[in-house]
Formats: C-alpha cells, sequence, structure tokens
C-alpha cells in the first residue's frame, strides 16, 4: 500500500510538472510535505514527544501574544513553512515566564516601578518556576537545547509553620502519620475492620502501618528517630528530638494541607527548573521563531474577520493574514473590539482571572542553607505567604533569594493592593515568625510582582467555574481566528497548558490547510 501511495504521488507531481512547469511541481510538492527545505538537509529521527505537523503550509499567520502559547504556536508553524508575525502589546517578550536578575525593572499597573538591585548570577523566577517530568515543557527544553536542573520542591528538612509553631516538615509528617498509623493499626488489631478485612488482609496491613508509623511493638507510636535530631548522629548517636506531643495537639496543629502539598501529579518529585532561570525557554523560542517575527509595543485594538482573510490593527498599524491565533488571556480579549460574535464574547468572560503573586528577597548570606540546612524546597506555612521557596541553585554561594511568598486568590490580593515597601515589611514580618530576626535584619533587596497588576495579563492565571461548553466552544476557531493558552486546558497556570494549547490550535489550522490545498 505505501508503494502505491508514492507511486500515486509521484505520478501526480510529473503530471503537475509537465503541465505547469518548476514552480506548480515544487509548489504542489510542498502541500504534499515532498519540498525539501532546511530542516530536511540531516535527518533526524523523531523521538518520543516530538512533534511535527506533517506537510507544508505557506498560509500567513499573525499571532496576538508573544508569551509561551503564541511563540509554540510560531515555532511550531515556522517549522511547517507558515509565515509567522506575532503582535506583543508589552515591549518584553514572554508574557508570564519572566524572570528578573539585576538591572531589570517592573512597573505595576497604578504601581510604582521597581528596581532589581539583585547580585551577580542571582534570579528571580517572577512566574512559572517547576515543571514536573511529564509535562510537554520538559520535551521542548530538550528539543531546544535549554539545560535544566533538579528543582527541589519536596523537602523533608523545610518547615512547617501552622497555628503560630514551626517544625521541620519531616517531624510534622513523622508524627501524623505516626498517630494515623497507630489509631488505624489498634482498629485492626481489635477487628473493627474484619468487615472490610480477610485475616491475610490484617496482617499485611499491620506490617504496613509498623513501617508508615514507625510504631512501637504494641501498635503505639511513641516517636521516631524520624522526626529528626536537634544534633545528628556521627561520632555518637546525636540527641534525637524528644518525643512527640500528644495526638490532640498534633491534630490540632492542622498540618494536612501543608504536610500533602506536593502529593499532586503535577507537584511531581522532583520536578525540574531550566539552569540560569525560566527565561531560557523564552529566549530559544525566539531565537528558533526569528526575532525579527516578533513586533513588541503592539497592542491590539480590533480583530476582523473576513471570509477570505483576518485583519488585526494595533495602535500604529494594521495587518492582513490569512488566520490569526490570539494567546491573549480571556478577560483582555474581551475588551478588544471584534467581529466574532456574541457568543464568543460571552465565552470569554466565563473563566474568571485569578491574583497571583511572589516576592523575591535577597540575601547576603544562605543562613538556610548554613544554619537551617535546607537546600532547595518550600515552607508550608497558615500565613498569608503560604509558601516560602528556598532556592535551587546556586548552593553555598555568596548571595542567595528567597521566594518569600508565593500566594494566589485573597492573599495575593491583599499584598498586591500594597505598596512595594509594605509587601516586602508585610512579608518579612511573616517570614521572621519561621526564621527569626536575621530574616528581616540580613535582607540585601527584593522585588515583588502582583500579576493582577501587570500591563496587558491582569491575572495570575484564570479559573473556569467550570469547564463548560466556552471552553469547548474557545477550543475551536471562529472563522479564521483560532485561540491559544493555558486557560484553554486542564493545565491552567502551566506552561506546559500553553504548550498543549498552541500543539492543538497549530494541528488543527494545519490539517484545514493541507485540507483545502
Ligand atoms: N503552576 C503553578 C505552580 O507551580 C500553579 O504552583
Amino acid at each position: 500500500m505505501a508503494d502505491r501511495g508514492t507511486l500515486t504521488r509521484r505520478g501526480l507531481l510529473v503530471g503537475i510538472g509537465a503541465a505547469g512547469g518548476a514552480g506548480a511541481m515544487y509548489a504542489a510538492m510542498g502541500a504534499l510535505g515532498l519540498a525539501p527545505s532546511e530542516q530536511d538537509k540531516t535527518f533526524t529521527p523523531p523521538r518520543q514527544g516530538d512533534f511535527t505537523l506533517k506537510g507544508r503550509g505557506a498560509a500567513k499567520v499573525v499571532i496576538l501574544g508573544a508569551g509561551v502559547a503564541g511563540l509554540t504556536v510560531a515555532y511550531e508553524l515556522g517549522k511547517a513553512g507558515y509565515d509567522c508575525t506575532l503582535l506583543e502589546a508589552s515591549d518584553r517578550i514572554g508574557g508570564r515566564n519572566l524572570t528578573l536578575r539585576g538591572g531589570d525593572r517592573l512597573t505595576e499597573l497604578n504601581g510604582a516601578a521597581q528596581d532589581a538591585r539583585f547580585g551577580e548570577g542571582v534570579y528571580f523566577n517572577a512566574g512559572p518556576g517547576r515543571i514536573a517530568p511529564w509535562m510537554v515543557t520538559m520535551d521542548y527544553c530538550r528539543e531546544l537545547g535549554v539545560p535544566i536542573e533538579t528543582f527541589v520542591n519536596s523537602n523533608a528538612s523545610a518547615y512547617v509553620h501552622t497555628e503560630g509553631r514551626t517544625v521541620r516538615n519531616k517531624t510534622a509528617r513523622a508524627d501524623m502519620y505516626g498517630y494515623v498509623a497507630e489509631l488505624l493499626a489498634k482498629a485492626t488489631h481489635h477487628r473493627a475492620l474484619d468487615r472490610r478485612l480477610t485475616g491475610e488482609d490484617r496482617e499485611r496491613l499491620l506490617e504496613f502501618l509498623r513501617r508508615f508509623g514507625d510504631l512501637g511493638p504494641k501498635l503505639t507510636y511513641e516517636g521516631s528517630e524520624r522526626r529528626g535530631f536537634t544534633r545528628y548522629p556521627g561520632m555518637d548517636g546525636g540527641t534525637a528530638l524528644t518525643s512527640p506531643a500528644g495526638l490532640h495537639e498534633v491534630l490540632a496543629a492542622g498540618v494536612g494541607r501543608a504536610i500533602t502539598n506536593d502529593f499532586g501529579y503535577d507537584q511531581a518529585t522532583p520536578m525540574f527548573q531550566p539552569v540560569g532561570g525560566m527565561d531560557a525557554i523564552v529566549t530559544r523560542l525566539v531565537e528558533a521563531v526569528g526575532r525579527d517575527r516578533v513586533r513588541t509595543g503592539a497592542r491590539v485594538t480590533k480583530i476582523t474577520d473576513q471570509a477570505g482573510s483576518v485583519t488585526v490593527t494595533w495602535e500604529g498599524g494594521e495587518l492582513t493574514a490569512d488566520y490569526c491565533v490570539t494567546t491573549l488571556p480571556p478577560h483582555i480579549l474581551a475588551k478588544i473590539p471584534h467581529n466574532l460574535g456574541a457568543l464568543v464574547t460571552a465565552a470569554l468572560r466565563t473563566p474568571v482571572p485569578v491574583a497571583a503573586g511572589k516576592i523575591g528577597l535577597e540575601y547576603g548570606r544562605r543562613w538556610w542553607e548554613l544554619e537551617d540546612r535546607i537546600y532547595g524546597g518550600v515552607t508550608e506555612t497558615d500565613l498569608d505567604i503560604t509558601h516560602i521557596w528556598y532556592p535551587s541553585y546556586g548552593y553555598h554561594s555568596e548571595r542567595g533569594l528567597l521566594v518569600g511568598y508565593y500566594n494566589s486568590g485573597e492573599p495575593a490580593e491583599l499584598y498586591g493592593a500594597l505598596t512595594p515597601e509594605d509587601r516586602r515589611r508585610r512579608a518579612l514580618t511573616q517570614g521572621k515568625k519561621i526564621h527569626g530576626e536575621k530574616y528581616r535584619a540580613e535582607l540585601l533587596s527584593s522585588v515583588s510582582i502582583a500579576w493582577e497588576r501587570q500591563p496587558h495579563l491582569q491575572g495570575g492565571w484564570v479559573r473556569w467555574p467550570a469547564f463548560d461548553s466556552s471552553f469547548t466552544l474557545l477550543q475551536r476557531p471562529s472563522g479564521r481566528v483560532y485561540f491559544a493558552g493555558d486557560w484553554l486546558t486542564h493545565l491552567v497556570a502551566w506552561q506546559a497548558g500553553a504548550m498543549e494549547s498552541a500543539r492543538s490550535t497549530v494541528t488543527q489550522l494545519h490539517r484545514r490547510v493541507t485540507a483545502s490545498a
């Protein structure tokens, strides 16, 4: 069958060549995916995870937004021969993929500008900061040659701060697992679960629970070396942390969210980050796409879908293309005049923008490594800072940068409404409860971001009240206008969502182009 297919295509090309000359034959070869191109000169065997559009398209596509979604659309369409132009409202390329370094300036809507004064080699991933290994982001890092390193997400040596008390994560886990195991083991032993368990089940469960909780011979949790030590063993046995608080106190500490926060499939262990900053992904995508294809400072003011083309108007220009892919946040796009109809506008208004914020706190001494022995990872809290992230790079170097808060929703709105100075003050007051006076005293510099105050974005991400017909409507084109972005996937707030959506959109667009070729 394969032979017949090849012969048929060859026969067709010979026919076209005879009738229309070399130009026509070449164009037809392009449509059939046979034309040689730069990338055809060296044979690269396909690898799992690689994405390729089969066949070539020559259509002109205007892409709105040069964030991760827009750049991925341009990258994939570019590989298949499309002529792409990206319009980006901001002066900066990358959207929410933002890494701040010394010398960078951050401005917010109705807010003071902040200058990052971080030292050499110090960076702050103000947007995305971690990648799970199963995510397509990893495939793009590999394909684009972005070097990656481990992002320590789960760290048992970090702290848990709840109800005004700070303990090591390992201590909180040991106690909670210990008591849960004890209760379940005793119930099992006393035959309370016999309606569910056979005699064999019972023995196996008890065997597991002894290990899970490090239970004593009488199935009682009496503490465990898993809680940690005030002085670790070496020449002598060290000093183990004294016996745990009672069951009542351990339950009252309310560590549930804090010790299960890294259980999710999207919070994998380990996770990864690009070496030197998350924006390496943007840098490589822009290199691959071509910087000259991105027009910055181009705020779109109108989208007009016509019978055979789309016209996009921005402040200072207008462009007509065969297709448009818009990757703008839905709440921003909804406000731009267009002729795509009321259903599209209503659908765009359905997802709710969510506030999200982070602060980067730079210190001249990595006291969390030297004194707390915390190398990367996250301290979970019930404070409005929610998390503290310790850096997963530059261990033992002089300076270092913590993420002093990473919050979303209400606490993010609270911080976002403050001035940068007040945000820092509040973050330091909270962090001091965990780390003591050095947290405030040794600070060198800081920068905070409130994503809901970022021009052209106005949100950290969106929340769909339900993945309903609005969601599916926008996963399909409206005339010649396509939509893409993390907000159109079940991976909202992940770069992987932006990339998955970009792939889905370019696949649909390319199918249409090749079907009509
Ligand atoms: N992607 C976001 C995170 O890493 C939600 O927390």
